[in-house]
């Protein structure tokens, strides 16, 4: 069974080449409200986000991150911050903002946006490194960089279906 919607999903992969295309400003909401439209514990809706289209600051990440040297080609990325106060379920903040993650890689990916999502959270260097680099307050935690950009390498879909890895009605 196909749709739009699902080869969209098995088409997705991480593009870290990009060509200097900006990333339009009404390309960057579709994404920033398809984060929003996750799924949340107790509808808490905890994230936040900081866009970064400033070439110093995307230049200066790596400094720090050893895995992010795709932001040096990236023309913008969003960080995808868990704002810790006054949560309902803060235990379940990093899954809800994984799930605002994985929608921004798949609006990318529906836009033809090539992205990466970069892990911050919960190396605590990380997260202490890009709060200081985007004056974030103590109580909002980056999550994850995602870096943006359109391609300059094509990637086919990653066909990892594993049948063995699925049980029915128990292992
Ligand atoms: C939690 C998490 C952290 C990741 N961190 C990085 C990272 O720091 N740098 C990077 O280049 N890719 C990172 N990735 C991307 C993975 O390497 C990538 O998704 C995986 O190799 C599968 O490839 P695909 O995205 O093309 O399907 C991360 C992915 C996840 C889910």
């Amino acid at each position: 069974m196909g749709s739009e919607a699902i080869d969209n999903i098995l088409s997705r992969r991480s593009i870290r080449r990009y060509s200097e295309r900006p990333i339009e400003a009404a390309a960057l909401e579709t994404m920033l409200k398809a984060a929003m439209s996750a799924p949340s514990a107790h509808n808490q809706q905890p994230w936040a986000f900081v866009v970064i289209d400033d070439r110093k600051i995307l230049d200066s990440i790596p400094d720090f991150h050893p895995y992010s040297k795709m932001l040096y080609q990236a023309p913008a990325a969003i960080v995808v911050c868990g704002d810790l106060r006054e949560l309902p379920a803060p235990y379940f903040w990093q899954q809800d903002c994984a799930a605002a993650t994985q929608n921004i890689l798949l609006a990318a990916n529906a836009l033809g946006i090539g992205s990466v999502w970069i892990g911050v959270f919960p190396h605590e260097e990380l997260v202490t490194k890009v709060q200081e680099l985007l004056g974030i307050p103590g109580d909002i935690k980056p999550f994850s960089i995602i870096s943006l950009g359109y391609p300059s390498e094509g990637k086919g879909p990653s066909n990892r279906f594993a049948p063995e890895r699925i049980h029915h009605n128990g292992w």
